[in-house]
């Protein structure tokens, strides 16, 4: 086949090789182009210090965005790859602090042009040898990290920790209120889920999917530390009963998503077990600590979970996606979640698992091809060291904070994750909100530091998520003293 056999109608001249010939007639061509890409993103990363955090340039970008008639060169191609960075967020940049995105690691970056280029499918394991089998291993030993009896524990990856904690409660829901088959329609006892105040708003989406309504998640309050309260959770339950409602599960955080804050994970096990209600952790932050020899007694009370979610494209800086939800029990996820894919090979007769059958998505990308190559790279020992690492500059970052009175933290960190706002201003929650929107954008645009700006407690706060090991303690000096002399004209 011609190097030019499914483009001979473009532009003149195209260079472009839509797909690579299986008999290697276009070998030089394709290769070529990989190789420009390569240079091209990796020097962009190489420079990822000078660029933006997040681009602020949207109307330089003068390139079409349409769909062509035809197709375009190969040098049209690889502009386009660079209009691409260019409007890219910039987690490699050391001062890119605004949410849990990290610098992405180069294992994730060789994985996905392998899995891209190999195009499997985790739908079954015909479809994705060695990703289901590397998928099934890797779980099982990470559940086994977390404390799951290794044993029973299983688990499978999901495009995110959104639908992690979806099938979670899906299978929460089936075991506990046994309606795997009939479903919750007409029920007497409306069924409910309790979570902290400050859960992510998967939850609240899980139980709406679920036929619960948003209302089937009732919030329970936390104390200073942004942690829920064990005894607000008991009262909760206790009026839940009067209301003639259902509890079936709890959700603890371990690392709430604007604060870094880990619930009381041991009475809330033991909660739970004394109510016959299913234990779920979302640890899709905080999950990483495991990894920390210094840190890991934090997560105390995961070990008792029935499941966990858990994404290293966050704190494990594997590139998204990368998530996974745990099993206690892989049994439980085969009796009140799988459903059999009578187009598959069956696995009564291979003894093969199909993940589509185990998982909400069916058609989903080789994940695992990420988070292995990365723990090739690192080894358990360098993400240890990297969450190690997380925790020093956070101490640096908070000797910052401490050393300005004027400066509020919405809590004491517990993790890499400060929630804060300067405070000179009138005390009304909305100046001291337009004072920091200001302050955000001020150190955005002059000094290419980008915090978030969560919406918490009635007011807008300044959110750093300290991931980057190649920020120094120079970049925190600097932004710090920024933060000193800003002075809004109002
Ligand atoms: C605590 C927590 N749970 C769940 C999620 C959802 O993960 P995803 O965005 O991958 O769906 C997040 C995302 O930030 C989170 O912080």
């Amino acid at each position: 086949m011609s190097d030019t056999a499914f483009i001979t109608t473009g532009e003149p001249q195209t260079d472009l090789s839509a797909f690579l010939d299986p008999h290697g007639g276009n070998l030089q061509a394709v290769r070529g182009l990989l190789h420009e890409v390569v240079d091209l993103v990796t020097e962009y990363l190489a420079q990822a210090d000078q660029r933006r955090v997040i681009p602020l340039e949207w109307e330089r970008i003068e390139t079409s965005l349409l769909a062509p008639e035809q197709p375009v060169s190969q040098k049209s191609l690889l502009r386009s790859c660079r209009t691409l960075l260019s409007g890219s967020m910039n987690p490699a940049n050391p001062r890119y602090f605004g949410h849990m995105d990290p610098l992405p690691s180069t294992g994730s970056i060789v994985a996905s042009l392998v899995t891209a280029a190999v195009n499997n499918n985790m739908l079954s394991h015909e479809m994705s040898p060695i990703f289901s089998e590397l998928e099934q291993r890797l779980l099982r030993e990470l559940a086994g990290l977390f404390g799951l009896p290794i044993s029973t524990a299983a688990g499978l990856m999901q495009s995110g920790g959104s639908l992690c904690n979806l099938q979670a409660l899906a299978v929460a829901r089936n075991t506990k209120l046994e309606c795997h088959t009939t479903g919750i329609a007409g029920r007497e006892r409306q069924p409910v889920i309790f979570a902290s105040h400050l859960c992510h708003n998967s939850i609240q989406k899980s139980a709406m999917i679920l036929g619960l309504g948003t209302e089937g998640v009732i919030p329970i309050a936390t104390d200073s530390r942004c942690r829920m309260c064990p005894d607000a959770l008991q009262t909760a339950i206790q009026r839940a009963h009067q209301n003639n409602q259902q509890p079936f599960a709890v959700v603890a955080t371990a690392g709430t998503t604007v604060t870094g804050s880990i619930d009381p994970l041991p009475e809330i096990a033991s909660f739970c077990r004394e109510n016959g209600l299913w234990y779920h952790v979302d640890a899709s932050y905080g999950g990483a600590i495991i990894f920390s020899e210094k840190k890991k007694a934090l997560l105390r009370g995961i070990e008792q979970a029935d499941s966990i979610t858990f994404n290293p494209q966050k704190w494990c800086y594997v590139t998204k996606t990368s998530a996974m939800v745990l099993f206690r029990e892989m049994k439980i996820l085969t009796d009140q979640f799988r459903i059999e894919a009578p187009y598959m090979n069956l696995h009564e007769m291979t003894g093969e698992t199909n993940l589509g059958e185990w998982g909400i998505q069916g058609t989903r990308a080789p994940d695992i091809a990420k988070w292995w190559l990365t723990l090739l790279q690192l080894g358990k020992s360098g993400l240890g060291q990297l969450v190690d690492l997380g925790y020093e500059n956070s101490g640096r970052f908070l000797k910052q904070i401490r050393k300005r009175e004027y400066l509020e933290l919405a809590t004491e960190p517990e993790m890499n994750i400060f929630c804060f706002r300067d405070t000179r201003s009138r005390p009304e929650s909305s100046d001291l909100a337009r004072r920091n929107e200001q302050l955000q954008r001020y150190l955005l645009q002059n000094f290419n530091t980008f915090f978030s700006l969560p919406q918490f407690r009635n007011s807008r706060w300044l959110k750093a998520v300290l991931l980057n090991p190649f920020t120094t303690d120079e970049d925190f000096r600097e932004i710090f003293e920024a933060i000193d002399r800003f002075n809004p004209s109002r």
